[in-house]
């Protein structure tokens, strides 16, 4: 009696996560064409379309499964977490096919490939977390905990921007999203690029996961100035310092991800808690993914503590 009833239960189980299983087999399928060059371009599908030479490589579904995700954010659902029910790996998926075609996880080799998103993510948690000193399952297991700024002091509107990127009168552009957007002009940018008026609804950011997840992986994909490199662009080794760069301490790697998404705020400030908890996300991350932390390299890759900054905060874009 009791036998069949367990094998009652494990059957209905496994028919749960069926869908999942299909939904990524059929996303393996890849279409190749070569140009007359004899460049080989490829099309897996939904998840990497469009004939790129990155989707001849792995996709992110072939390294990075649901189990995975579940891992890396393991405490985001407790009834302490301040977005229960929000963040889920579909989302994160569904917004990563936007920007595979372009590079985004599909770069280099398999090690390279999930260190991107190692570092990507360890991004993601250690803005959205909610884990301190104390918490259960330890500091980093908190990342996904948030959705949005909890108590906002201010509007963020930048009156200096009123003729490109104006407020809209009803709207707040506080932190919001999976590597918290702020101030209209952000918003506008984001906006510009996703094709979404998030000037006048700066709210869908909190609504939407995929929406939060393709703002931050825009802003990793995006460079903040034409002469200066993503964040992608720096990880993936995509990028060739100048002199005036290699003066300045900016080398590729994990450390000049925050310099450019953070500038001073996090970088050239020494040893600092605000950047070694960016960083411990990171490693975290590649021992869970099972890349280990050894592989990001040396703590000067690594660390951006010595880094002038990119963009020094001028009066713009702090006020
Ligand atoms: C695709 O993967 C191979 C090895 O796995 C790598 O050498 C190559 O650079 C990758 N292609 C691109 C466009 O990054
Ligand atoms: C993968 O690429 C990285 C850097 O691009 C390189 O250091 C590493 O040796 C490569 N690994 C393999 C298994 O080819
Ligand atoms: C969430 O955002 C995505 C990406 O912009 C969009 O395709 C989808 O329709 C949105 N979902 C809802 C429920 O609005
Ligand atoms: C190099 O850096 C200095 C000081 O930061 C700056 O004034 C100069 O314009 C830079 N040169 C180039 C070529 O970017």
């Amino acid at each position: 009696m009791n036998i069949t009833k367990t094998i009652f239960i494990l059957t209905t189980l496994l028919s749960l996560f069926t869908p999942f299983i299909n939904c990524d087999e059929s996303s393996t399928k890849t279409i190749v064409k070569y140009t007359k060059s004899g460049k080989k371009l490829c099309d897996k599908g939904w998840e990497c379309k469009g004939w790129s030479i990155y989707c001849c490589n792995l996709t992110i579904t072939d390294y990075f499964q649901v189990y995975q995700f579940e891992n890396l954010f393991s405490k985001r659902n407790t009834p302490l977490a301040h977005a229960v029910g929000f963040w889920d790996y579909h989302s994160f998926i569904n917004a990563a096919s936007l920007y595979e075609p372009l590079g985004f996880g599909t770069t280099g080799n398999k090690t390279m490939q999930m260190m991107e998103i190692a570092a990507f993510l360890g991004h993601v948690g250690s803005k959205t977390t909610c884990g301190y000193g104390v918490a259960t399952g330890g500091p980093l297991a908190w990342g996904l905990c948030y959705n949005h700024e909890m108590s906002p002091s201010q509007k963020y509107c930048d009156d200096y921007y009123k003729l490109t990127y104006p407020c809209n009168p009803g709207a707040d552009y506080y932190g919001r999203g999976a590597i918290p957007i702020y101030w209209n002009y952000n918003y506008g940018a984001v906006g510009e690029a996703l094709k979404i008026d998030l000037l006048s609804h700066p709210e869908y950011i909190e609504q939407n996961a995929t929406l939060a997840f393709q703002a931050a992986i825009w802003r990793w994909m995006t460079p903040i100035k034409k002469s200066q490199p993503s964040a992608h662009q720096a990880f993936v080794g995509n990028w060739k310092p100048s002199k005036n760069d290699t003066l300045e301490h900016r080398a590729p790697g994990f450390g000049v991800t925050m310099n450019i998404l953070y500038g001073e705020g996090v970088c050239g400030q020494g040893d600092v808690d605000q950047m070694n908890n960016i960083i411990s996300h990171y490693l975290y991350y590649l021992d869970l993914l099972g890349v280990g932390r050894e592989q990001a390299g040396p703590h000067e890759v690594v660390s951006c503590a010595e880094q002038k900054a990119f963009n020094p905060i001028t009066k713009a874009s702090s006020s």
